[in-house]
């Protein structure tokens, strides 16, 4: 397996379509082509986006123009099942990292995507019943038919990535990051991923958008005070940089040295190109902990 690189931001599909901006099947092909015209061509995907449709709309770009296929690099998950009018068989929602549900996954995210191979497959969630030697095995059997060439996991505590690391070699733990989610700096995630020279891909690196809205009414005080501490730092930074908000708290997640890859949630090709600049910010060791005191409230012990 050869090493993988990455563009230096993913793109989130997971607000594209059903789930968000709804995008007709031409908006989202000039969306895909602005990003590659940006040097962007990694995308996310799960089966479940959309309650299973966002796959289709994505691939029905890929049938229209299969050109753009070998300009792109397509992360997909498997292993949640939703409860959804779309999986009628799904009594409950659950979770499920068999040989067989991967399998299955996968052909049928093979078959929406209109592509005969996916670049990285992720187990979505950890199942608590998953079985190591097993998954292994299904990974190198998707490997073998040419279905995926690189495999890793998402939302895996770091004993859980233990699990499966020495069986097949994993290539991300995509994790949810940002400075409204701290866990993954202090429970040996990024740690793990630095000990194994992978980069973490970071789910919501903006809050999945919090911090840039009015609260809304049933909001606990304690996170409207978090939000206020977290604008006050980010407003004096911005005007330091002369940047905006989103760029600084980008910044703040590309200044840790496990060389995190935030999946950006947003539909808007200005707010992509605007993140690229982010990386042209190196904020000082005192501003990135002046940030992280506004999150946690708390002087550092
Ligand atoms: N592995 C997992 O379990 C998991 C879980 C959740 C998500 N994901 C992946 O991670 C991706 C990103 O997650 P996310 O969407 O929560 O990420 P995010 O980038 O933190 O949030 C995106 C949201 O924030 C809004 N936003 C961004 N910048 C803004 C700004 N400057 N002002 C106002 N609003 C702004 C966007 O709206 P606009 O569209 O208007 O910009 C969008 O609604 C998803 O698409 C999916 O691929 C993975």
């Amino acid at each position: 397996m050869s090493k993988i690189s990455f563009s230096p931001f993913i793109i989130g599909t997971m607000r594209l379509g059903q789930w968000g901006a709804k995008m007709s099947t031409d908006e989202m092909q000039n969306f895909i082509e602005a990003c590659i015209d940006l040097g962007i061509n990694d995308f996310d995907h799960a089966d479940i986006y959309g309650h299973y449709s966002t796959e289709g709309e994505f691939g029905a770009v890929l049938k229209k123009d299969p050109t753009l296929r070998k300009k792109i690099q397509i992360t997909t998950k498997c292993g949640i099942k939703l409860v959804s009018e779309n999986r009628p068989d799904h009594k409950i929602k659950s979770y499920n990292c068999s040989g067989k549900h991967i399998m299955a996954s996968v052909d049928q995210s093979l078959e929406q995507l209109h592509t005969d191979y996916i670049d990285i497959l992720l187990i979505h969630r950890p199942d608590i019943l998953m079985n190591p030697a097993e998954i292994a095995a299904t990974f190198a059997r998707l490997y073998r038919q040419g279905k995926v060439k690189y495999f890793g996991v998402s939302n895996f505590t770091p004993s859980q990535f233990e699990l499966i690391q020495p069986y097949f070699p994993l290539i991300t733990n995509q994790v949810e990051a940002s400075i409204l989610h701290r866990t993954p700096f202090l429970d040996g995630t990024f740690d793990q991923c630095m000990r194994h020279k992978i980069r973490p891909t970071c789910w919501s690196p903006l809050g999945g958008g919090k911090l840039f809205k009015e609260p809304e009414k049933d909001t606990p005080e304690a996170f409207i005070e978090q939000q206020k501490r977290i604008k006050t730092v980010t407003e004096t930074l911005c005007e330091k940089y002369n940047a905006s908000a989103d760029q600084i708290l980008l910044a703040w997640l590309l200044k840790h040295p496990a060389r995190l890859l935030p999946v950006l949630g947003t539909s808007k090709i200005e707010r992509i190109e605007s993140a690229l600049e982010a990386s042209d910010i190196d904020l000082t060791h005192e501003e990135w902990y002046e940030l992280w005191q506004a999150s946690t409230g708390e002087e550092v012990a």
